[in-house]
């Protein structure tokens, strides 16, 4: 029997109207500590210039809820249509993701003028209680809280990349200590995993709920650290090709990785800037590549998406996320099962496949996950740039295997038999 425990009044049991204007809310106040030049630049064609996740999130209400609702609506600009689209090929043709960083104009003021626009008329729909379509605008909310960790990532990236080494916001200082590592046995059995319709908003690719085998196995109570990290690479973990998957050797070649990303000599830089590293800190900011070698080193294995959803049952849904401010991963604390949630997103083994069962939803919104269903790893449990309100033990995140911007980290897992 799951035993998830909220600690206050999560924001999707607010009414409809309040929950879309917090929403709306926090995603401006993310971009408020950044210049218009800071908000405009894109740093690689993975990442997004503040601007656009900030016109883009508009977009979408615009796009599926907006127009197609509201007869008399006006749209802000046509052009918009062309230019703030990411990927729904069944909307039509869009600016290309890699030149996302060309856009100077419109300039800030006016894609905040874009968002004051569609959110009143947003709030107008839901006030009228007219539209049908409670789950595809909390779609449209979560879909604006996944672009609010995607700003934090972002930004975090394109200042790295400047030898000042800016501060997004002044640190807010760990008061956890860290745990030494222990290991819980879970005996595994036919369980069921996955969303089960008819409950609280869940993203399509979450379900349907299905049954799966896990053999017996243990996991770490805690995160992988920084100093555990280091060991590896003193032992000469990026040089010894018997840790590395095949693709993940070449990509340590290629790219000359010696390190986590954002790791300088004794240093790494975070959205608080360039500060020592803590060596009870969780590892952040590796690749599945990385991840998995480092298990390999360690005598482990990453755990299966199937094994962490059976883990996550017994453990309360809270944890270093957006709201705790550090925006960063914080030492372990406290007994059993911990960092489950939050502090960094924990790599599986899992290849992000259908579920048994899975059907795209119908029309341009089938786009959202399932097209992504190739050549790309799950990740699970949300980090500490991640709404608190907008994960779920369920919940699926996935990137591919050398991607690093994002807050990655590892747990391990061992096999009992
Ligand atoms: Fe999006």
């Amino acid at each position: 029997m799951s035993k998830l425990i909220t600690r206050s009044v999560p924001a999707h049991a607010l009414p409809l109207l309040d929950r879309f204007r917090t929403v709306r809310r926090q995603t401006e106040s993310l971009a408020e500590p950044l210049s218009p030049e800071d908000q405009t630049i894109q740093s690689m064609p993975d990442a997004s210039p503040t601007k656009w996740h900030l016109a883009h999130t508009t977009w979408f209400f615009e796009t599926f809820l907006l127009k197609p609702q509201l007869p008399d609506y006006r749209p802000f600009d046509p052009a918009y249509e062309y230019l703030f689209n990411s990927y729904y090929e069944a909307i039509g043709p869009r600016h290309p993701r890699p030149q996302r960083g060309m856009i100077t104009r419109p300039g800030v003021e006016e894609i905040l003028a874009y968002r004051r626009h569609v959110t009143e008329a947003m709030a107008g729909l839901i006030e009228s209680n007219r539209s049908n379509s409670t789950e595809l605008i909390e779609l449209g909310l979560h879909h604006e809280q996944q672009h609010q960790e995607l700003i934090l990532m972002d930004i975090k990236h394109a200042l790295s990349l400047n030898p000042l080494f800016p501060t997004y916001a002044p640190e807010r200082a760990p008061t956890t200590t860290g745990t030494t590592l222990g290991w819980i046995d879970f005996e595994g059995g036919l369980i069921e995993v996955g969303h089960a319709a008819g409950q609280d908003f869940a993203f399509d690719n979450e379900g349907p709920r299905h049954r799966s085998w896990i053999d017996p196995f243990a996991l770490a109570t805690r995160l992988v650290t920084c100093g555990e990290y280091q060991a590896f690479i003193d032992d000469g973990g990026y040089r010894r090709a018997e840790f590395w998957l095949s693709a993940g050797w070449d990509i340590v070649n290629q790219r000359g990785w010696q390190a986590p990303a954002y790791w300088h000599e004794d240093g790494v830089f975070t959205l608080a800037g360039l500060r020592p590293r803590r060596a009870e800190e969780p590892v952040c900011h590796v690749s599945f590549y990385e991840a998995s070698a480092f298990a390999k080193w360690a005598g482990k294995r990453l755990p299966r998406e199937e094994e962490w959803e059976l883990a996550s049952n017994d453990v309360m849904l809270d944890g270093n996320m957006l709201d705790s401010g550090h925006l960063h991963p914080t030492p372990a604390n406290g007994e059993g099962l911990v960092q489950m949630i939050g502090d960094v997103w924990e790599w599986t083994a899992s290849p992000y496949v259908a579920y048994p069962g899975y059907r795209e939803p119908p029309g341009a919104i089938g786009e959202y996950n399932g097209k992504f269903m190739a050549s790309q790893m799950v990740l699970r449990g949300g980090c500490a740039a991640t709404p608190r309100d907008h994960i779920r033990a369920t919940y699926r995140n996935f990137f591919p295997p050398d991607a690093r911007w994002m807050f990655g980290g590892i747990r391990l897992a061992e096999d009992l038999r």
